[in-house]
């Protein structure tokens, strides 16, 4: 089998890295890929926005799936694009139709199909311009601090948490203003969930659902969870806290009814589906979903799933996900990330990257990096994660912190308190 799996970061990496060792797989393709994937398939450059281009290089390259790593594609219709089209129909996609995919691409879709599935989740309203006056008695009558999210993908960037009533009123102005553009001209306003978060993943047919391991990701860019959001600075897999009993909670209350309720709405859902949680009390409620794996969660999560992932993959395309075998190792995985000097904001790219074959104990998933003249370059934010297993945290830690320490270039900086909390 070909496959082609498109995306650029430390996710696709891992998805090559895993389907590479696959028996069933001859090539693969990554679109635009990186300096880890040149090594493992061919990198294409291909715009994955512009769908045609995508179905024709699969067609005229025997591919026989295709892989979507982010979420843009799929909210934008990518899937739908090849179902629609008689000559693409035959090459799955593992990835949502659009109308899965806006579990992801629009808040106040994501939280009217969660109210109507009884899948709990912070209490809310969803709220236009026009509505301003009406937000601002709704956000009277919560509790502090006051969380506002832009309905559309913004980057990462759309949801605030705001403590003081006045400063809430003025950036709810500025969101219906065109703060983020298209993405705020509808606003959810919600609760504020106390607790602790964590993720967890499934992959689905449509029908049927494997959970894969839960994770946990350290989102702001210092130690302690203090400063700027980023993509992610690292992540671990399994989560302590999350024991059985909440695991059972999870499936019960949020993935049954998740899976049920796309049904019923007549969407056909195949591919992975990423459960953002707050952990209140025991209690699980969903702060997001995303529609597809986390970045760097899958540097953690797939290196756990000791089974083929094709299996996983071929059970989505056929749906018959259920016939399929899943193996997950007991051991520990983390990742660190390494980035930029200035990440979340602004930084220097074109840096040579050395040592990285002076490392050992770890799997180096490439992320912001591309190949120079056969030299390995920084090319963003996030440059590379390191990922190790371990029969415990610790000593998982202390594997990707060892080459953390030896991989080397100019402005590197990694958090060095990862799993701090656990
Ligand atoms: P989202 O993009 O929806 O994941 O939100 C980004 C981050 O904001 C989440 O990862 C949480 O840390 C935080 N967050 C979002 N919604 C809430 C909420 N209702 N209560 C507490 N924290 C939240
Ligand atoms: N690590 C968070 C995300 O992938 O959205």
């Amino acid at each position: 089998m070909n496959v082609l799996i498109l995306g650029s970061g430390g996710r696709e990496h891992t998805l090559s890295w895993k389907i590479a060792q696959s028996d069933k797989v001859d090539k693969i393709y990554i679109a635009p890929g990186n300096a880890g994937t040149a090594v493992l398939g061919e990198n294409v450059n291909l715009d994955a926005g512009n769908f045609e281009s995508v179905a024709e290089f699969a067609l005229g390259n025997d591919v026989d799936m295709i892989v979507v790593g982010p979420e843009a594609p799929l909210v934008g219709g990518i899937h739908d694009f090849f179902l629609e089209n008689e000559k693409y129909r035959h090459i799955p996609v593992v990835g949502p139709v659009k109308r899965g995919a806006m579990l992801e691409g629009s808040k106040h879709f994501a939280k009217r199909f969660m109210m109507q599935n009884g899948i709990p989740t912070a209490a809310y309203k969803s709220f236009s311009k026009e509505n301003f006056e009406s937000a601002c008695e709704f956000m009277r009558t919560m509790k502090k601090p006051y969380v506002l999210k832009a309905d559309g993908l913004a980057a990462g960037k759309g949801v605030l948490i705001i403590n003081d009533y006045d400063e809430a009123v003025q950036e709810l102005d500025r969101m219906f203003s065109g703060k983020f553009g298209e993405a705020g001209k509808i606003v959810v306003v919600e609760e504020f969930l106390k607790g602790i978060e964590l993720s967890v993943f499934i992959i689905t047919d449509g029908e049927d659902y494997k959970i894969l391991p839960e994770a946990k990701d350290y989102k702001r860019v210092g130690e302690k969870d203090t400063g700027l959001n980023t993509g992610g600075m690292g992540a671990v897999s399994p989560v302590p806290f999350a024991d059985e009993t909440f695991l059972k909670r999870v499936e019960i209350r949020i993935i049954k009814p998740t899976i049920s309720g796309l049904k019923r709405e007549g969407i056909k859902y195949k591919g992975f589906i990423y459960f953002g949680l707050m952990n209140v009390d025991g209690d699980p409620y969903v702060v997001e979903y995303n529609v597809r794996m986390g970045d760097p969660e899958a540097e953690v999560v797939i290196p756990r799933i000791k089974s083929d992932l094709m299996e996983l993959l071929l059970g989505v395309a056929e749906g018959n996900l259920k016939k399929r075998k899943m193996d997950i190792s007991g051991e520990t995985v983390v990742t660190v990330m390494l980035v930029s000097g200035g990440y979340p904001g602004e930084y220097e790219k074109g840096k040579e990257i050395f040592n990285m074959d002076k490392t050992s104990g770890s799997i180096i998933f490439q992320a912001g990096t591309r190949t120079e003249d056969g030299r390995v370059i920084s090319s963003g934010g996030r440059v590379l994660a390191i990922s190790s297993f371990g029969s415990d945290l610790k000593d998982a830690l202390k594997k990707s912190y060892a080459n953390a320490e030896i991989i080397d270039f100019e402005g590197k900086y990694f958090r060095k308190d990862i799993g701090f909390d656990l």
